[in-house]
């Protein structure tokens, strides 16, 4: 090794001891003759001393060095001088007196500094991402993920899960994106399709016998790139047999319960065990499947009171079979028009047509957009079922379900924020269960899973898969924290029957079924265990436990909001004689 000791380590039991360190220069300064550089490694900081009455050679080497050198530095650790100490360093105890400094490797001044947190501009910092990840929130990013993943695999070992590793190059497995295509040299016009997960190779692991596995696994899906997303993620894909849901979700949970307890033991769990939500309430309440359940502002339905109301909107959005709902905003009765205005505009992006609202004041008296058409009695019913109370504001969204619930969803959260009311210190995780087992596709006039092909119906609801579609519900769960989707599970179907009349459902003609998915309907013959999974998001758990707002703060090396790699500048144009090799043209588009 290139040093003895790393620079965060010394402390004063060190004091006397010769020892060698290396690292980056994280500033240099000039004092009274003698010059300190603040020597970093991943450990830490170790302060440098250079004193030209003790080695000329190494104060003049310490004159010349700039941020981000690479030095090795010889020297005597010894205990700061009085008024010196600094209580901020673990290692402020102390400094190391230098007889000796070697530049290892000199750097150019980057192009943004890394020792200071400051705002820098997302492009750089991807493109110079070795540097980006230098600086200490980047780290400790890095460092968190890797304590996340070591946790999941000593936790799921000590229970006699295997780690077995499948396919990149693979067939299509969709879970709801498109895919991304390898082509093959040697099979002219011939395909891999990178795995969206790896849902069927896992779930042939059962048929195997494997029984209880798990992975690390990294998924591919070419989709649009909204907050939470990347083009390639990591989860934690584990399926088990001969369990029903309540098995892989009391693992799960055991899982990131004690995972949380030991290493954040600052942060607040909200609920132990996790709350449970069925798909409808979890809308019903929050208008999401992927709630955040860190504060209330529920949703209200009034949809009952807006019939013969008086008021036009309301009532016409009624009959045509829509809905009224409605949030209390405590306290915030005393928003100005402007400020109801601006809310209005930002559930307009979701599709709501208007923002009603009735602001009551601190004596009780209210300002209303819609009230002057209400009755008294009414109105007091209102008040009522929004539990209001002098100095709160309603709001209401009338329109079909999925505008209500989508717009003032997405509301409750942004007013959330606003208010101060989402604790980033709390961790909310929340099971959501009794999914509809499809989903009616009304531009492809076909039923959509949920969940995925593979995903079981509600053995209850098995009838209904025949006669009612709409009304089944899937084994599926998913697995929430602060309003964020972490993680979806099922129980998977196990028998050629019943996923033949699944894909039939859904639209796969059975030579395309067949063609795509012969091997799973092929090995459902021989011998299937039930069984069941789940694949929480890595990106998504530690992005939340870390406090980012973003997932590619907790990658090492993500591609930016346009799927590209800008520091590799990828993806880039192939060779011809590389696209001849693979039996490719490339037109252009017309
Ligand atoms: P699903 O598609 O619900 O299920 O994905 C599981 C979890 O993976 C994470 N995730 C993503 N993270 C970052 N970027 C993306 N583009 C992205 N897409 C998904 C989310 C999500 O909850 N095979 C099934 C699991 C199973 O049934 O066992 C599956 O992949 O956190
Ligand atoms: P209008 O009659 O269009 O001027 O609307 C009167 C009030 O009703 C305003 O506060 C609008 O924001 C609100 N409004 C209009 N349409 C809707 C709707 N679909 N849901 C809720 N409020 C609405």
């Amino acid at each position: 090794m290139l040093k003895t000791h790393d620079c965060g380590e010394l402390r004063s039991d060190h004091i006397g001891e010769q020892v060698t360190l290396a690292g980056w220069v994280n500033r240099r300064r000039d004092h009274g003759g003698v010059t300190f550089i603040d020597l970093r490694d991943r450990s830490g900081i170790a302060q440098i001393v250079a004193n030209p009455e003790i080695s000329p050679e190494a104060h003049e080497t310490a004159v010349e060095i700039r941020n981000e050198w690479v030095l090795q530095i010889e020297g005597v650790v010894r205990r700061r001088p009085e008024g010196m100490v600094n209580p901020d360093l673990p290692s402020g105890e102390i400094e190391v007196e230098t007889q000796k400094i070697v530049v290892l490797n000199p750097a150019k001044t980057p192009p943004f500094a890394i020792n200071e947190e400051t705002e820098v501009d997302e492009m750089v910092r991807l493109k110079y991402r070795y540097l980006d990840l230098r600086r200490e929130r980047m780290k400790g990013n890095l460092e968190l993920r890797h304590k996340v993943i070591k946790y999941i695999r000593d936790f799921l070992s000590d229970r006699d899960f295997w780690e077995v590793e499948t396919p990149i190059l693979f067939k299509t497995t969709p879970e709801g994106a498109r895919d991304y295509l390898v082509p093959s040299r040697v099979h002219p016009g011939e395909f891999f399709a990178l795995p969206q997960s790896p849902q069927q190779l896992k779930q042939l692991l059962m048929v195997a016998g494997v029984e209880r596995y798990f992975q690390i696994a990294r998924c591919f899906r070419d989709e649009d790139q909204r907050g939470d997303r990347q083009p390639e993620f990591t989860q934690l894909d584990l399926e088990m047999s001969f369990v029903d849901r309540e098995d892989v979700m009391a693992l799960s949970e055991e899982l990131f319960t004690t995972m949380v307890e030991k290493l954040l033991p600052e942060r607040k769990l909200m609920h132990k065990p996790w709350p449970r939500l069925t798909y409808s309430e979890a809308l019903e309440r929050f208008g999401r499947d992927a709630p955040d359940i860190r504060f209330g502002l529920e949703l209200k339905d009034v949809t009952d009171l807006a019939v013969e109301s008086g008021f036009q909107v309301f009532e016409k959005v009624v009959e045509k079979g829509g809905e009224v709902r409605g949030l209390n905003v405590k306290g915030s009765g005393s928003f100005s028009r402007k400020e109801i205005e601006k809310l209005t505009a930002f559930v307009s992006q979701f599709g709501a047509k208007g923002l009603a609202y009735l602001a009551l004041d601190e004596k009780g008296e209210h300002r209303s957009s819609f009230a002057k058409f209400f009755a008294e009695d009414r109105i007091k019913a209102l008040l009522q079922r929004l539990e209001a109370e002098p100095g709160d504001l309603l709001l209401f969204v009338a329109d079909k379900p999925a505008v209500v619930f989508e717009s003032l969803g997405r509301l409750r959260v942004h007013l959330g924020e606003r208010l101060g009311l989402l604790d980033p210190k709390i961790l909310a995780f929340a099971w959501v269960i009794d999914f509809p087992f499809v989903g009616w596709n009304e531009d492809e006039k076909r039923w959509d899973p949920s969940h995925h092909l593979f995903t079981a119906p509600m053995p209850e609801d098995l009838s209904w898969v025949d006669s009612d579609p709409g009304k089944a519900r899937g084994q599926q769960y998913d697995m929430v924290l602060n309003g964020l989707e972490v993680g979806g599970g099922s129980i998977r179907i196990h028998d050629r029957e019943l996923q033949e009349k699944v894909f039939a459902l859904i639209g796969l003609e059975p030579d395309v079924a067949q063609e795509r998915f012969g091997h799973m309907l092929e090995a459902f013959e021989y011998g299937t265990p039930p069984h069941g999974g789940i694949a929480p998001g890595i990106d998504r758990l530690v992005r939340v436990f870390a406090g980012e707002d973003h997932i590619r703060e907790v990658i090492a090396f993500p591609k930016n909001q346009a799927a590209r790699d800008v520091m590799a500048d990828a993806p880039s144009p192939a060779e011809p004689n590389q696209l001849k090799e693979l039996h490719l043209r490339v037109v252009d588009e017309e």
